[in-house]
């Protein structure tokens, strides 16, 4: 077995047997304008579905006050949901699964995008770097945005398509507003203790429990990330508290940003990542996503260290990210972030598949055959 192959075991998230361990991050493309997704969003899940693997989708929003950015679309709407199966429907038809990612930003978002005009919502009033200061959220309207989350996440699974939902708790956004004593200062039920900052998360996630299976419900955290404000003194005891409690819980997977992510990728090796100390928490599969190179990847799954790995930035550049892995193939750089967030086809469904890069090497040649080992061979041959 080489150092790869490992990449091309079988593991179980739910009822689901995925046939390897290489998961499509979620990441924001901003190309859904009016916050429906649409043909040119489905292309892209298309080019980078593959047979029995699992594709994340884009934060989708979640909730009336969850809207963070504009042209990111949303899962609140019979409309916006059958929306989405355009892109459901091409993953399946290529032999992949797909996970909706729900998302309420909280403090990030701006009073441009809240309904009225009012200002954006987070558990207290402290603003993250660089935004408006937020209006703390009242009881009667956390129990509003966790009716939301349900609702989202059953359209998810019935009208939209997706084999599951993965709850959106990272990266300083709503959930993880509550969680991090940086960002709530509450005195009331939600605040202070941890048990009260991770009553929130779990009210989500127990609502969200009782429209959709646990086999399709998924997590993301981000223990220890220095992201948008949202920071913990004491993260250990946090997370050791959050992961004991999900426990019981029995979701799908449980996915985790690796610390350096914030340092685009020049932290620690991932071998001496914060994240392991919690590893023997967990009952669930664990992904772990930020920083993977497909060596280091592979090391972490042989290493126990994580059942999946998320690949982002490289998975953007290589549609054929998981075939050029099992082929050995090169990668098309990701280094320029041009079009990440917004634009048309370009920079989002134009980069090649390593064949397509061969033919149109072949095709400058002047249409000599190509000695490249594997140049031409059809997907469909491919062993995944
Ligand atoms: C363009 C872009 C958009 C992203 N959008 C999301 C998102 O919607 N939800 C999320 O949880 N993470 C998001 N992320 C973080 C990625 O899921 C991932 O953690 C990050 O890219 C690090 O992984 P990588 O080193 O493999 O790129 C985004 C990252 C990038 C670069």
């Amino acid at each position: 077995m080489t150092a790869s192959d490992i990449l091309f075991t079988p593991v179980k998230i739910g009822d689901i047997q995925l046939k390897h361990r290489i998961a499509l991050a979620p990441l924001t493309r901003s190309r859904s304008p009016g916050q429906v997704a649409n043909t040119l969003n489905s292309e892209y899940y298309s080019q980078r579905a593959t047979p029995g693997g699992l594709l994340v989708s884009e934060g989708t929003t979640s909730n009336a006050t969850g809207i963070g950015y504009a042209d990111v679309p949303a899962i609140r709407t019979s409309e916006q949901a059958r929306a989405w199966k355009l892109s459901t429907d091409a993953v399946h038809k290529r032999g992949g699964y797909i996970f909706a990612q729900l998302w309420h930003v909280g403090r990030v978002s701006k009073s441009e995008f809240q309904p009225e005009g009012k200002l954006p919502v987070s558990a207290s009033d402290l603003p993250a770097p660089g935004k408006e200061a937020p209006r703390p959220l009242s009881v009667a309207e956390i129990e509003e945005i966790v009716a939301e989350y349900k609702a989202s996440a059953k359209l998810a699974v019935t009208e939209a398509g997706f084999d599951g939902v993965e709850i959106h708790g990272a990266h300083g956004y709503l959930i993880d507003q509550f969680l991090e004593s940086s960002s709530n200062k509450r005195t009331d039920a939600y605040g202070g203790s941890i048990e009260n900052r991770a009553r929130f998360l779990f009210q989500v996630i127990d609502a969200v429990l009782t429209a959709v299976p646990a086999t399709k419900v998924a997590l993301r955290l981000s223990p220890f990330l220095d992201i948008q404000g949202a920071t913990d003194p004491d993260a250990t005891a946090l997370f050791t508290y959050v992961f004991t409690q999900l426990q019981s819980r029995n979701l799908a997977y449980i996915h985790l940003t690796e610390p350096t992510w914030g340092a685009w990728q020049t932290g620690e090796p991932h071998s001496q990542s914060k994240l392991n100390v919690f590893r023997h928490l967990f009952k669930a599969p664990l992904m772990l996503t930020g920083g993977y190179t497909r060596e280091s990847a592979a090391e972490a799954i042989a290493a126990g260290r994580a059942d999946l790995i998320g690949i982002g930035r490289a998975y953007i550049t290589n549609p054929d990210f998981v075939e050029r892995t099992r082929a050995g193939h090169p990668l098309t750089p990701f280094a320029d972030p041009k079009g990440f967030y917004s634009g048309g086809a370009e920079f989002y469904t134009t980069w090649k598949t390593w064949e397509e890069e061969q033919r149109e090497k072949t095709k400058k040649a002047g249409g000599k055959t190509s000695e490249i080992p594997g140049a031409g061979v059809p997907k469909e041959v491919a062993q995944l």
